[in-house]
């Protein structure tokens, strides 16, 4: 299939794009805009490869868009295009509901008119909101609380809206939180990993008892793949990895791992509106054939060797622009926590 994956150059893109085509059956072009946390390098290893071709634009432009879908004759799309950082969609929510929510809107109107035969929106868990206890499953109410989630889950609705009202074949995925190589350093495990690389501190939000399910990125592009090719149109598919912890017991493992002492952690000031837990039902993938293969304990150990062994991966990143950002972020916290 000719797939277009935009976003390619991100985190969970980037993945994608290098497994789709190692089946060798695809043609894979990559649209990402290059934002902050696109990079290049992370396709380093296809970029040359015939089946694959990359296009440097946004989303939001459907003249470009329509271009793309028409020059290389698309026949299915994976949205992996989104802001997706939750303490940046509250310093700056417009760009959240910019790329998501209209983005979204552009990709759909301008497939829907260029006959695309598939369309998948990369989603998240956090639409459903914090639950307290159960696990969220697809036909519950999305309530999301944070700029970020609520622009993805306005986008879900949109994509949605796509099937019910046009017949166009849409299929929705909502990953839990997501880790594994390549990742930005501003997301929890990367960022206490590549800190306490360095001695610094690692900055726990509010008591640190927050609980996420984490989620090993070969695993959540497999169930990308499953449901593009075989979920049925209009569903929602949750992508949940089981390995729910938390975030305090993740920062040992990490601090455990690299042999550095618990006295970095740093109880600081919570995020706003910090959403307690995440956990999903992922029943409806498994039925489809999918399941997890890798464990928590092996995939965080295998993401921490991975960044000991990229520093020329991580720390231009975090001697850029970043360093602006983290002061922002945790300067006065960490000075607060003493
Ligand atoms: O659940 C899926 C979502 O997971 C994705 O849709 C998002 O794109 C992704 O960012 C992630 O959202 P979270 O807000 O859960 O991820 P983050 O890595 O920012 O934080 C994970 C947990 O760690 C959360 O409870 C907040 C906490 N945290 C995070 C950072 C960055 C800290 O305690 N300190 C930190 O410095």
């Amino acid at each position: 299939m000719r797939i277009l994956v935009t976003g390619g150059a991100g985190f969970i893109g980037s993945h994608l794009i290098r497994r789709l085509l190692a089946s060798a059956q695809h043609q894979v072009v990559n649209l990402d805009a290059l934002c902050y946390s696109g990079n290049l390098t992370n396709l380093d290893t296809i970029s040359r490869e015939p089946g694959y071709a990359f296009v440097h634009g946004d989303i939001c432009d459907g003249s470009l868009v329509s271009s793309v879908l028409r020059t290389y004759r698309v026949e299915g799309i994976i949205n992996c295009a989104a802001e997706t950082h939750v303490d940046r969609s509250i310093l700056d929510p417009g760009s959240f509901a910019r790329t998501d929510v209209v983005g979204t809107g552009v990709l759909l109107e301008e497939s829907r008119h260029a006959g695309v035969k598939r369309f998948l929106q990369v989603s998240t868990d956090e639409v459903y909101g914090t639950v307290e206890s159960g696990l969220s499953t697809e036909e519950d109410r999305v309530e999301p609380r944070s700029p970020y989630s609520a622009s993805k889950a306005g986008a879900d609705l949109l994509v949605l809206s796509y099937w019910t009202t046009y017949q166009f074949p849409v299929v929705v995925t909502r990953g839990s939180n997501t880790y594994g190589s390549h990742q930005y350093p501003e997301k929890f495990i990367p960022l206490f990993v590549t800190n306490a690389i360095d001695d610094q501190l690692l900055p726990l939000y509010g008591d640190g008892r927050y609980r996420r399910d984490w989620l090993a990125v070969e695993d959540h592009c497999a169930g990308i793949e499953l449901a593009f090719f075989h979920g049925k149109p209009g569903a929602v598919y949750n992508i949940g990895g089981g390995n729910e912890r938390e975030n305090i017991a993740v920062a040992e493992e990490i601090l455990s791992y690299l042999g550095k002492p618990k006295s970095l952690l740093r109880f600081v000031v919570d995020r706003p509106g910090h959403d307690r837990r995440y956990a999903v039902d992922n029943g409806k993938l498994r039925r489809l054939g999918w399941r997890p293969v890798v464990s928590f304990e092996e995939g965080l150990r295998a993401t921490i060797q991975w960044y000991r062994e990229h520093e020329s991966w991580w720390r231009p990143i975090k001697s850029g622009e970043f360093r602006k950002y983290y002061e922002q972020m945790y300067g006065k916290r960490l000075q607060q926590a003493g």
